[in-house]
């Protein structure tokens, strides 16, 4: 199968591209590389990339393309907040409208990385019959998303939603602005695991490892099964607070200690999730990683590289550190396309005479 991936060259794209092209199939990527200059493992596999901002695509771009995995996108609340007009345009128009120019281009699947967050705060765990309520700008462009492209699933073009919890472990391009990661990296680096306002905040928490076989999964199940289909994506044992995930990690970190402090965030979103649906509909994907198995194989990793303690706040880690930085560098412009650089400006005048 030939599929273009967006967004390949993030996080989880790192580790999904080698798990597609370990699976047979032929890969492109496009991304229009927000993240250029932010590795932490070097890319095991690198594929035919089109540089391009998925609010450009044209349907010739996709001829030939039997899959699209679009993971590509303004990827959590802190960025989301910067500019809400803009998370909508990246995260639901454009998602919609690259949809838009897939089906043209007679695309057959169409697999939409999206998140639990959209459930917004519950207390039991929820399905994907349950009215979703995002609380913040980015989960409801991912919510908005969702629906502009179930709308647009038949049977010649089926869209698939992964409602996933939130990622942890080693990637190339790794980040510490997602929960699990910051803590395991902060109990090495720093033996100290923080927590917040009690710890009572629940996620869903995946090994990147388990979702990039899910996504492998649905590109090649059958199509009656996944069309038109909104699955969580998870672990059961994956449905922890925040002071359960901190119990894990110093468990396994020697010295670690958790440091509570007060206050809270109201507004933070919290929910668990029901995975019954993702176990019917592929009954024969596990997902191999438990917590406390997911966290040792990232500590291994941690500790086999150079990093010290001023790792933990460097931009490199953090989308929205990292986007901060080359807004205000002049390098990107607030709607997230790269800045003209005046100096060029002045060759192409030369050059057109
Ligand atoms: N990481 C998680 O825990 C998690 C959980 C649930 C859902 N998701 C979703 O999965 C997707 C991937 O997440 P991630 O952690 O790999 O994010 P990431 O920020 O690491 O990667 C996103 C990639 O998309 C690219 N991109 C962003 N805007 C683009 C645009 N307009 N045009 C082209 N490329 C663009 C970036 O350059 C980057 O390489 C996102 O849509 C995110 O919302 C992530």
């Amino acid at each position: 199968m030939r599929i273009l991936i967006t967004g390949h060259l993030g996080y989880i794209g790192g580790v999904l591209v080698p798990t597609m092209l370990d699976g047979g199939h032929e890969v492109v990527g496009l991304d229009s590389g927000l993240f250029d200059g932010c590795d932490f493992l070097s890319q095991s596999a690198v594929v035919p990339t089109v540089a391009e901002d998925i609010r450009d695509v044209e349907p010739h771009q996709l001829d030939g393309i039997d899959a699209v995995v679009h993971l590509a996108g303004i990827s959590n609340d802190a960025v989301g907040a910067l500019n809400p007009p803009l998370t909508d345009e990246v995260n639901h128009r454009a998602s919609v409208s690259l949809a838009q120019a897939a089906k043209r281009a007679g695309v057959a699947r169409f697999v939409f990385s999206s998140t639990a967050a959209v459930y917004g705060h519950r207390v039991a765990p929820v399905s994907e019959e349950v009215k979703i309520s995002p609380l913040t700008e980015y989960s409801r462009s991912k919510g908005d998303a969702e629906a502009g492209l179930l709308a647009m699933s038949d049977d010649r073009f089926a869209v698939t939603v992964l409602r996933s919890g939130t990622v942890y472990g080693a990637s190339p391009r790794f980040r510490l602005d997602l929960v699990m990661n910051r803590m395991v990296a902060s109990a090495l680096l720093s033996s100290v695991v923080e927590v917040h306002g009690g710890g009572v905040v629940s996620r869903p928490i995946l090994d990147v490892r388990d979702l990039v076989r899910v996504f492998a999964a649905v590109v090649t199940a059958p199509l009656a099964d996944v069309e038109g289909r909104v699955l969580n994506v998870g672990r059961p044992d994956g449905n922890l607070t925040v002071a359960e995930m901190a119990e894990i990690v110093t468990s396994l970190v020697p010295g670690a200690r958790v440091i509570r402090s007060r206050g809270h965030s109201p507004g933070e979103s919290s929910y668990r999730c029901d995975f019954s649906a993702l176990r019917r509909v592929l009954p024969g994907t596990r997902l191999e990683f438990d917590p406390y198995e997911g966290a040792r194989d990232l500590i291994e990793i941690l500790q086999s590289r150079s990093l010290g303690v001023d790792d933990l706040d460097h931009p490199r880690y953090s989308r929205l550190g990292w986007i901060e930085r080359r807004v205000e560098g002049g390098k990107l412009t607030a709607d997230l396309r790269p800045a003209r650089d005046p100096e060029m400006d002045g060759v192409w005048d030369d050059l057109l005479g």
